[in-house]
């Protein structure tokens, strides 16, 4: 382990098939300590949401995984760990938009459950894969799939690159060691004032109080986005006015926002 980032030890890899798969293989071993990042220039086989597969640009995105091994995290509390990573990296592109362009935080969202959005294009998918000793989580493997430089996409003609929307390339280690830092100021937060949290998230949630397609249990209708329920499932605004939350289980965007 030759290098630390934000005070995160770092494991560089070339190439690699995915780096959560590596980082998963791998947990059984101590040197895998809580905070280190496995970093790869290219992933030949990155894994994505509901077994799709992630696609980025060697040396030109980051794609990077970090293990965490968290004290007395029950599984039942797994979304607060989404939400923390989610908030991390949507700060780290209003940051690199606000710096590069002036644009505002309007700009970015968080796509339920954790996507991030510029605009109605996505920017970054995160992957949470979590160990569980019972009711417990003993280690989660947090990957970040964040298009920096990329101007090819892959993810279909809805995701975009950072370097699309500032229209020049960034430096990736310094998208990283913020992303990083962001991390380790949400997860502080989430020690100190979970509620904090929750309005953060709640505040960047994409959607929210506009009138969406959606497919609940297979069939379309227009919901409206009101925040998250403490599980986890999004709350909507039905046509009938009532309020329900549901989980990725029955509800999901309609495939255009996909
Ligand atoms: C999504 O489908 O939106 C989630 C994509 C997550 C991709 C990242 S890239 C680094 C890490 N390793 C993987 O194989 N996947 C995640």
């Amino acid at each position: 382990m030759a290098t630390r980032l934000s005070g995160h030890p770092l494991i560089e890899l070339d190439s690699v098939d995915s780096t959560n798969k590596y980082a998963a293989d791998r947990l059984h071993l101590p040197e895998l300590q809580h905070g280190t990042v496995i970093l790869a220039d290219e992933q030949t086989m990155g894994r994505g949401q509901r077994e799709r597969t992630w696609v980025s640009a060697k040396g030109l995105d980051l794609t990077f995984s970090l293990v965490l091994r968290p004290q007395g995290l029950k599984a039942a509390g797994q979304f607060a760990l989404a939400k923390v990573v989610a908030l991390a990296v949507h700060d780290s592109v209003v940051e690199a938009l606000r710096t590069a362009r002036g644009l505002g935080v309007g700009a970015v969202h968080i796509k339920w459950p954790n996507d991030v959005l510029i605009g109605d294009r996505k920017v970054a998918g995160i992957l949470i894969q979590n160990e569980l000793a019972g009711e417990r989580i003993t280690a989660s493997v947090v990957g970040v799939g964040l298009n920096v430089n990329s101007t090819e996409l892959h993810q279909g003609l809805g995701s975009t690159s950072l370097r699309n929307e500032v229209g020049h390339p960034l430096d990736r280690a310094q998208v990283l060691n913020d992303v990083l830092a962001r991390f380790d100021h949400w997860s502080e937060v989430s020690q100190l004032d979970p509620a904090a949290v929750d309005r953060a998230y709640a505040d960047a949630l994409w959607g929210r109080g506009r009138p969406m397609a959606v497919e609940l249990d297979g069939a379309s209708l227009i919901a409206t986005p009101v925040d998250v329920d403490g599980h986890g499932r999004l709350r909507l605004r039905m046509p009938d006015g009532s309020e329900q939350a549901f989980g990725l289980d029955r509800l999901r965007f309609a495939p255009r926002y996909q």
